[in-house]
């Protein structure tokens, strides 16, 4: 009788399982069971879709829009994508250039396993978005963590990204604006990374995901507009999930020169082929619908956001930056390190958030996953009672501290 067992692969075993979905579920158990839970863990805009996407979809639906289309997504949306790209990001690329994923995240799978080779060093900002180091592992690749000062606002310094270079270091990821941090790069500042980058001959993955989300008047830059060699090594990726709230819908897209966007294309039509077809009507619809349901979420995102700051600054124990986009902020733990919030030793973030959690029933995810073990993160995208709800509690907590 055979006693032969399923053996996971070392590239399974190696998998890092998100924190932030391990916080969610915590949260969601904890609340199942009839606990006053106030979510500020959430990665995703509590507003609905714009009508334009919502209707597109519907119409799709009826109309049967439900074959396979070319892997890399219908030709009219891709051409909306270029155009998009043009008018938003002064880029200019040809539909063939374009690629629909299955969100931004699969984009981001697709480029590190055209542009990854086994054993490339991958310059990572820190903090950093959990999925990049985990994607660049599957890829084969060596995550290389530059790190940020939380005092300077987390920017990256290319002074930092030098001191990191080896000979062996091929991609740099650049996540303007930044989840976890809220920061955004000033279009200076992405100058000097993208000559930094053409310089040293790497590549650029530009998660370009919270684009839209910018308060008082910060400006996104693309590291591709910096100049056409910067464009001709940067990855643009970008989708609906946060511009248009339509984090479930599952679409986003990449943007590259013509080899690398077809082996992106072929890369993805052997792994899912195209997005899901109604998806990519949806993403048409918001795309070519009125630009005033953006607006509006923009708007009340960034009164949420002053508010939200606001609050933490004037919390014992802890140091807030000033984040200008996003939906998130980053405090660190200032002098609360070692002392006792809702009855439990504060040492790092991992013990605030789950101090919080039990004792007082909200939810922040932890920075150690996003390479920061003495932060967490709050955010915002949340109702504004929900927000003084939470803020109150921590506040309560955070005095109380002994
Ligand atoms: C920085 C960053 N990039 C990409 C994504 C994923 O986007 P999508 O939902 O389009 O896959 C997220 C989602 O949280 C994110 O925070």
């Amino acid at each position: 009788m055979s006693t032969s067992t399923i053996r996971l692969t070392k590239r399974a075993l190696g998998i890092q399982p998100s924190a932030t979905l391990a916080v969610d579920a915590r949260a969601k158990a904890l609340a199942a069971e009839g606990r006053d839970i106030v979510n500020l863990g959430v990665g995703e805009p509590d507003f609905l879709p714009p009508p334009a996407a919502t209707e597109a979809a519907l119409t799709a639906i009826r109309e049967g829009f439900a074959k396979y289309t070319v892997a890399a997504g219908f030709l009219e949306l891709r051409q909306a994508i270029a155009e998009k790209l043009l008018v938003d990001n002064g880029l200019e690329y040809k539909p063939e250039q374009i690629v629909v994923s299955t969100g931004a995240k699969q984009a981001l799978y697709n480029a590190f396993q055209v542009l990854c080779e086994e054993g490339d060093e991958v310059l990572i900002p820190s903090p950093y978005w959990v999925t990049y180091p985990e994607q660049v592992r599957l890829a084969g690749g060596i995550p290389v963590f530059v790190e940020s000062d939380a005092k300077a606002g987390y920017h990256i310094e290319v002074a930092a990204l030098e001191a990191k270079l080896t000979p062996r270091t091929r991609l740099l990821v650049l996540n303007s604006p930044c989840n976890p941090t809220g920061a955004i790069e000033t279009p200076e500042s992405i100058q000097a990374i993208a000559e930094f980058a053409v310089r040293h001959d790497l590549s650029i993955i530009s998660d370009e995901i919270y684009e839209k989300l910018v308060y008082h008047g910060a400006v996104h830059k693309s590291p591709a507009a910096v100049s056409p060699e910067a464009k001709r090594r940067t990855v643009v990726v970008n989708g609906a999930s946060k511009a248009y709230a339509m984090t479930g819908w599952r679409i986003g897209y990449a943007a590259a020169e013509p080899p690398v966007a077809k082996a992106m294309a072929e890369f993805q039509g052997h792994v899912t082929s195209n997005a899901n077809s109604i998806a990519q009507k949806a993403l048409l619809g918001a795309l070519r619908g009125d630009a005033d349901a953006v607006a509006k979420m923009v708007r009340e995102f960034e009164a949420r956001r002053d508010y939200t700051v606001r609050r933490l600054k004037a919390m014992p124990g802890l140091e807030v930056p000033d984040p200008q986009a996003a939906f998130y902020v980053f405090p660190t733990l200032g002098d609360l390190v070692g002392r006792k919030v809702a009855g439990k030793v504060v040492r790092n973030g991992d013990d605030l958030t789950v101090a919080l959690l039990d004792g007082t029933g909200v939810a922040v995810v932890p920075g150690a996953c996003f390479g920061r073990p003495d932060a967490f993160r709050i955010s915002y995208a949340t109702s504004m009672a929900n927000l003084a709800k939470g803020l109150d509690r921590i506040e309560q907590a955070l005095r109380a501290a002994k």
